[in-house]
């Protein structure tokens, strides 16, 4: 896609469509929307009058007009931008892809967009490109007809000033983001015969090839040699052996405190039947992806690997398929994860804890000291916050408020739950160090996360379960429905002001 930026003559762009936001209540009687209404002859004036406009976010109002001689476009889209006061970079990336999707269904393949924000011309700029980008992304890869494939192919920004070099630069990053959110969409989206732990690995690995990151990927044998036998424990009853994924971004410079890591760790069950504590046959599809975590990192690895920040990140995935094989893990075993502790296995179904147990011991090995860990980890966060918001838990409030106010400025949700030695007790067994479930259906979502933290010896750690986000039953106005990229962008934040 061609990405633009202008700073005058939006009326002129060398375009098919043209894309506008408007305000709740505004009026055009003045400034830029009086001149667009007078272009069109007086139809914007005529809508706002009526219920049909009113500026809200989700409006939208399309017409078509004589062009007037200078630019070529004969098409107005306006859309809703809500309050004045709350708009914010963020909502200009669902803005830019509710035009988008709106005018690629109208087989149109070129449109300007003024956005209208008064804040940071770059940071719109990027907001915009991303949302242009990600809004892209269908669910039809396997369909051999009835595809959507009417994409825009040009994209110009108004903005009312910015230096045209720093524009470019912010365009081509909001280009990388979408570009990996949508990676990691077309990830979370794979069937799971497609999408095993081996073929995981080998997706990240041409990935990190292809923007310079250092991959390395373990197999099993090396897991059991770094006694990973809680990860292992999850992937004895499949065919498909599991794979230990590790990217490593190194910045030719640091500006980061000596010593620090942050470290990305995904959850990566690429299919989860539940293994001998089997899942019932309703929804068990929805299983494949179990390893959006996962997908989650490698995403935001490859953003990192274009972006180049000044701080080193690494990035690690345990790719692992839970099934009921005849060697499967029962109720009852006991294994001995990499830090030495014993975890009675009692339900073979909470295995995301068990894959990220080791998952994390490696991360503080390889000296990570501040620890995000991204898992589809329990349905009860989908009872407690619905797909609206991720629930962040975890052994630092400043990193969790970072990541909170990353994920304001980015469009994202979190919202953290306690977790505390009173619940550790839940986990507490009578024949190992641990167990794997609490005692009934209390907290789900704070057992799993308790039980990770067993697992961290010294680093500032945040858990983000996005059981209830990572996938969306509809489709929005500016995204198709299915896998969400959930965090991608907020983490990208985080990382960006680490440097
Ligand atoms: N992958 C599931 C959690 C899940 C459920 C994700 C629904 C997305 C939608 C996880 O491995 C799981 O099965 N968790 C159990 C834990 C329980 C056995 C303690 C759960 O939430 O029921
Ligand atoms: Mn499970
Ligand atoms: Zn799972």
């Amino acid at each position: 896609m061609k990405l633009q930026a202008i700073t005058d003559n939006f009326q002129e762009a060398n375009v098919e469509a043209l894309a506008v936001a408007v305000f709740k209540d505004e009026k055009p009687s003045s400034g830029f929307l009086k001149e667009l209404d007078t272009l069109i002859g007086g139809h914007i004036s005529s809508i706002i009058k009526t219920d049909e406009f009113k500026g809200e976010s989700g409006d939208t109002a399309y017409f078509l007009f004589e062009p007037n001689g200078k630019g070529k476009a004969s098409r107005l889209l306006l859309i809703g931008a809500g309050d004045r006061e709350s708009y914010n970079a963020s909502e200009i990336a669902v803005l830019a892809g509710t035009a988008a999707r709106n005018l690629r269904k109208r087989n149109i393949k070129s449109f300007a967009l003024a956005a209208r924000s008064d804040g940071d011309a770059a940071d719109a700029a990027t907001n915009a490109a991303t949302g242009v980008i990600a809004s892209h992304f269908e669910l039809d890869k396997y369909k051999t007809d009835d595809k959507n494939d009417k994409k825009i192919d040009t994209f110009v920004l108004y903005v009312e000033s910015g230096d045209a070099k720093d524009l470019k630069d912010a365009l081509t990053r909001g280009e990388i983001i979408g570009d990996s959110m949508n990676f990691t969409r077309d990830l979370a989206n794979e069937p799971p015969n497609v999408l095993h732990p081996t073929e995981m690995a080998k997706r990240a690995e041409k990935m990190a090839k292809e923007v310079g990151l250092k991959c390395e990927i373990l197999d099993e044998s090396k897991m059991e040699k770094l006694g990973m036998g809680s990860l292992l424990s999850v992937s004895k009853g499949s065919a498909q052996p599991a794979k230990f994924i590790v990217l490593r971004y190194e910045p030719k410079k640091s500006t980061g405190k000596k010593g620090e890591l942050l470290a990305l760790v995904g959850k990566g069950i690429t299919f989860d039947t539940g293994g001998i504590s089997i899942k019932p046959a309703e929804g068990m599809d929805a299983m494949k992806y179990d390893m959006s975590g996962g997908a989650t990192v490698i995403g935001t690895m490859r953003a990192i690997g274009l972006l180049k920040p000044t701080v080193p990140v690494l990035g690690i995935v345990a790719a692992v398929e839970n099934m009921p094989g005849s060697a499967a893990t029962r109720p009852s075993d006991i294994v001995t994860a990499s830090n030495g502790k014993t975890v009675e296995i009692l339900n073979t179904d909470a295995e995301g804890r068990l894959v990220l147990a080791d998952a994390v011991v490696y991360a503080e090995k390889q000296g990570a000291t501040r620890i995000v860990d991204m898992a589809t980890l329990t349905g009860a966060v989908i009872i407690a916050l619905g797909d609206l918001n991720t629930a962040v838990l975890g052994n630092d409030q400043d990193l969790i408020n970072e990541i909170i106010e990353c994920g304001k400025e980015m469009g994202e949700n979190f919202w953290q739950l306690p977790i505390g030695k009173e619940y550790s007790k839940a986990i507490k067994s009578d024949i190992a160090d641990i167990k794997n479930i609490g005692g009934g259906r209390k907290a789900g979502t704070i057992i799993g996360a308790v039980f990770i933290q067993e697992f961290i010896k010294d680093a500032k750690w945040a858990h983000l379960d996005i059981a209830g986000t990572a996938w969306s039953d509809d489709a929005k106005p500016h995204r198709s429905k299915g896998p969400t990229a959930v965090a991608v962008r907020t983490l990208l934040k985080l990382v960006e002001k680490s440097q």
